[in-house]
């Protein structure tokens, strides 16, 4: 049974028991605590916890899901993806255990052709909580299942929650038998590989705070409503329905298996590592287009990074195959192909989806390249100075700034004989794991439990009068310390506070937050921050200067009237900026985000390459002029349908109502949905200057450019800076260029003359040391210590050029030298020398050993080192006398 065949009898079988059937959400969840969508029931969750009333008492969905958190199962169990995808039906205050319980029976043991999956009932298993004896009574009365196969176990399997403060329940999972080949007898709580959880039902009852893990967390309360959330994996149901081993084998994701094992030339089957491989590239390579499809594009943090992490895993498990080329050409299309009969969108998509994909791969292996280069000589180095170890140090620096994986590193190493400093690397990348979840904490820490804000929500969204006025009467409606509700605080404290009405802009839309005050009868109070943390709701941050303010006090929002024109133009050039960034390089130029404050914009959007300088003077132009052209900048709201059709540009990923507001400049030449603040005609904007073109991770570039007063004061400063140069270089400025370059050259010129006086210097050294050669029977030796010198190199070229100078007869050149504080020593043999039985690289070996260090290499030049500089004159005596026997 096809995967998509699956899908359709779930959806009509709950549509035809008085379910909606609601169309999947977006994997980038809606909830601020959630970084992706991790189950069926997210988009649900303001109607579980009662915020919005349902619109429906039943609901289903086939849920798009991400999670990443067993990212290292993947391929190696049968069941776990990244990307997968939750079947659900959905109950709020409608129907409970009992009717739960009779559907997913009905539908899992149904016959075939009566729309129902045809399992039998003797492959089923079901778990539920420890003291849920009403559903033990479910199962064995409409099930009919015998108490032997229903166990009971703790919170750790059978309690749900999304691991966030919110709705959670106890829960009853149904899985199916395998059969004895896969594992012990002893049903789901003894092998989760031969009992594979196909269906979770979740009485969804509680509201949980205090979240610390699985089994640690506070129960806050009831929820208003019992409700029924439930989740079965299509993909379980799908490898088992079509009679494969694992989820990676069904028909959505095998073709992509299939491709990466052809690339490789590797037969899947053949070898458990390849296999575990082609399993991840399979699996990634599906998450990795889902995710782009959603609008995530690939970055250093957050969702981003997921994704970079998803995808440069499947470069990596390549070329651990033995490809080094770029493959997701290949495999992101195959992956379409598999996908897009549920979701026509990835093949719409499709060319932008790839673009981004195949920089991102590009990028990567030009990373690796990179990489390899900067490790080939961090290893040639540890060799010469005589190490066996590279440095953790190292080994960081390339995975931190470069992205090579450790592993890679070690593998690279472990070919050129050496260790890697593992202990080093792992305490510097766990104190860079510290840093990085501290740093989280504190972002995410205002945003953890949003109930003190949904509670305001509840009392009405907060009124935005900021789009007309600067200033408004309002009333204090919350006031918040800490995150807990307090009913006043005082000056010098900080609070957030919650009006009634509003004229402070709250940051969205890439606009951060007004400055500005709020003033009452007792109290004044300069505003820090403005946010929304949940949708409607705007909050305040404010310190307190003087007086008291409380919950029900009359206020005053003051904007701070300059910020606000500054802000205004700024948000107003973003849209000029896009719209002649759109004109100049064509629509592929989509913003993927942008952040503007007043003086200040800056504008991220998809494409490939770097500006010319052409191309981003054009757009400068482009923006100046339609300011000169003083266009009336009109706002109106309309229907979200009739602002698509006048051709209004939405941001990607960007949640939309119903109603939208369509902000025009010169329309339809810049016409963007934006709730942003704007001037009122393109002249106020007064002047733009584009300071930066830079790239943000791959496919991703970043215009930035001063707005206003800001723009005037960076071309003045730029004016300072070029009459200062004049003056030092006493050069007219048209003449600035020429001078800096004749200056530039006259150095390189000059180093180059230091390059040669060193050279020759270093040759003059050649003739005393020939002068010293000894006689050690009928072999001529030198054997000396030439001092301090500035690289290995340099030893090298006086060990031949003293070879040669001693002509044909047998003569071993050894010559030792500090460079950097560490004693090295180089060997070098003539062919009669050698005939007599010397090797270069058996003298250094045992000199290195004198040495403290190692070494080695070919008979008629070798090199090696150590880390004591004072055994250097037992080092040369102990070749001498090496030679001597
Ligand atoms: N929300 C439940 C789960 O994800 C059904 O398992």
């Amino acid at each position: 049974m096809k995967t998509a065949e699956i899908r359709k009898r779930w959806l009509n079988f709950f549509a035809e028991r008085g379910h909606t059937v609601v169309p999947s959400a977006s994997l980038v969840s809606d909830d601020p605590t959630l970084m992706f969508t991790v189950a069926g029931m997210v988009p649900f969750v303001p109607y579980f916890t009662g915020l919005i009333p349902a619109p429906f008492d039943r609901a289903t969905s086939v849920q798009k899901c991400i999670r990443t958190s067993d990212i290292e199962e993947v391929g190696k169990t049968p069941r776990h993806g990244t990307f997968f995808q939750m079947n659900g039906n959905f109950s709020f205050g409608d129907y409970f255990k009992k009717e739960a319980i009779g559907f997913a029976w009905e539908f899992l043991t149904g016959s075939e052709e009566s729309g129902c999956l045809g399992f039998d009932p003797k492959d089923l298993w079901v778990t539920v909580y420890k003291d849920d004896d009403e559903s033990i009574g479910y199962w064995t009365e409409i099930a009919g299942l015998p108490e032997e196969r229903i166990q009971r176990l703790d919170a750790d399997t059978n309690y749900w929650s999304t691991g966030q403060p919110g709705p959670a329940g106890p829960c009853s999972e149904i899985f199916f038998d395998r059969g004895p080949a896969y594992g012990i007898d002893g049903g789901p709580a003894t092998d989760d590989d031969r009992y594979v959880e196909i269906w979770n039902l979740v009485f969804m009852q509680y509201l949980i705070g205090d979240v610390k893990s699985k089994t640690d967390f506070t129960i806050l309360g009831e929820l208003p409503k019992k409700n029924i959330d439930t989740g079965m994996g299509l993909e379980r149901v799908a490898f088992i329905k079509q009679g494969v081993e694992n989820m990676y084998e069904i028909d959505e994701v095998r073709p992509v298996l299939d491709r990466a094992a052809e690339l490789s030339g590797r037969a899947y089957g053949a070898n458990h590592e390849d296999d575990v491989r082609l399993r991840v590239i399979a699996d990634h390579v599906r998450s990795s287009l889902m995710l782009l499809s959603d609008g995530v594009t690939p970055s250093n943090e957050g969702r981003g990074y997921i994704l970079r992490r998803l995808m440069r895993r499947v470069v990596r498990a390549m070329r651990l195959l033995g490809v080094e080329g770029a493959t997701f050409p290949e495999l992101f299309a195959a992956s379409r192909d598999a996908m897009k009969h549920s979701y026509p969108e990835v093949a719409e998509d499709y060319p932008r989806l790839s673009r981004i994909a195949f920089g991102e791969e590009d990028t990567f292996l030009r990373t690796l390249a990179g990489g390899t280069e900067i490790l080939d000589a961090a290893v040639t180095s540890t060799k010469q100075a005589g190490g066996v170890t590279l440095n953790g140090k190292t080994a960081f620096l390339l995975h931190d700034t470069f992205g090579f994986p450790i592993d890679l590193t070690l593998e690279i190493a472990e070919e050129a004989g050496l260790r890697v400093d593992r202990g080093a690397f792992d305490s510097m990348m766990l104190e860079q794991r510290t840093r990085a979840k501290a740093d989280a904490k504190s972002k995410k820490g205002h945003l953890a439990d949003l109930s003190v804000y949904s509670a305001f929500r509840a009392g009405g969204e907060t009124v935005f009068r900021g789009y007309d006025e600067l200033i408004t009467g309002t009333r204090v409606l919350g006031v918040i310390v800490d995150g807990v509700s307090v009913p006043a605080a005082s000056a010098g404290q900080t609070a957030e506070v919650i009006l009634a009405e509003t004229t402070l802009y709250a940051e969205s839309g890439g606009q951060d937050s007004d400055n500005g005050r709020i003033i009452g009868a007792g109290f004044e109070a300069d505003v820090l921050d403005v946010q929304k943390p949940v949708k409607g709701l705007i909050s305040h941050t404010v310190k307190i200067d003087q007086g008291t303010l409380a919950v029900g006090d009359e206020a005053t929002t003051v904007v701070d009237a300059d910020y606000r024109l500054g802000a205004a133009q700024a948000h107003s050039s973003t849209h000029l900026i896009h719209a002649a960034l759109r004109q100049t390089l064509g629509e592929n130029a989509h913003q993927s985000g942008s952040y503007n404050k007043a003086g200040y914009m800056r504008l991220d959007f998809s494409w490939n390459q770097a500006l010319s300088t052409e191309t981003k003077t054009e757009i400068e132009e482009i923006a100046n002029n339609a300011i000169r052209d003083n266009f009336e900048v009109v706002t109106r709201e309309m229907p979200i349908d009739e602002a698509k059709k006048l051709g209004a540009m939405a941001l990607f990923g960007e949640k939309y109502g119903s109603t939208v507001r369509m902000v025009d400049i010169n329309g339809p030449w810049s016409r963007e949905l934006c709730a942003g603040t704007h001037v009122g005609r393109s002249s106020e904007i007064g002047l733009v200057s584009l300071v930066s073109e830079s790239s943000v991770g791959s496919s991703n570039r970043r215009v930035e450019a001063m707005v206003g007063r800001e723009a005037f004061r960076e071309l003045s400063a730029e004016r300072a800076l070029v009459s200062q140069l004049t003056g030092a270089l006493k050069t007219p400025r048209e003449q600035l260029p020429e001078k800096i370059q004749e200056l530039v050259n006259n150095l390189k010129n000059a180093e180059k003359k230091i390059a040669a006086f060193e050279s020759q210097a270093l040759s003059e050294k050649i003739p005393g040391l020939v002068e010293k050669a000894a006689l050690l029977g009928n072999i001529r030796v030198v054997a000396q210590n030439v001092g301090e010198l500035g690289s290995g190199d340099d030893l090298r070229a006086l060990v031949t050029g003293v070879r040669e100078r001693l002509g044909a007869d047998a003569a071993v050149t050894a010559l030792t030298a500090t460079v950097a504080g560490r004693p090295l020593v180089i060997v070098g043999t003539n062919q009669a020398a050698r005939d007599a039985g010397i090797a270069a690289g058996a003298l250094v070996k045992i000199a290195s050993g004198v040495l403290g260090g190692g070494g080695g290499g070919k008979p008629d030049l070798a090199q090696g080192g150590g880390s004591n500089p004072e055994a250097i004159p037992a080092a040369l005596a102990a070749i001498t006398e090496q030679i001597g026997r």
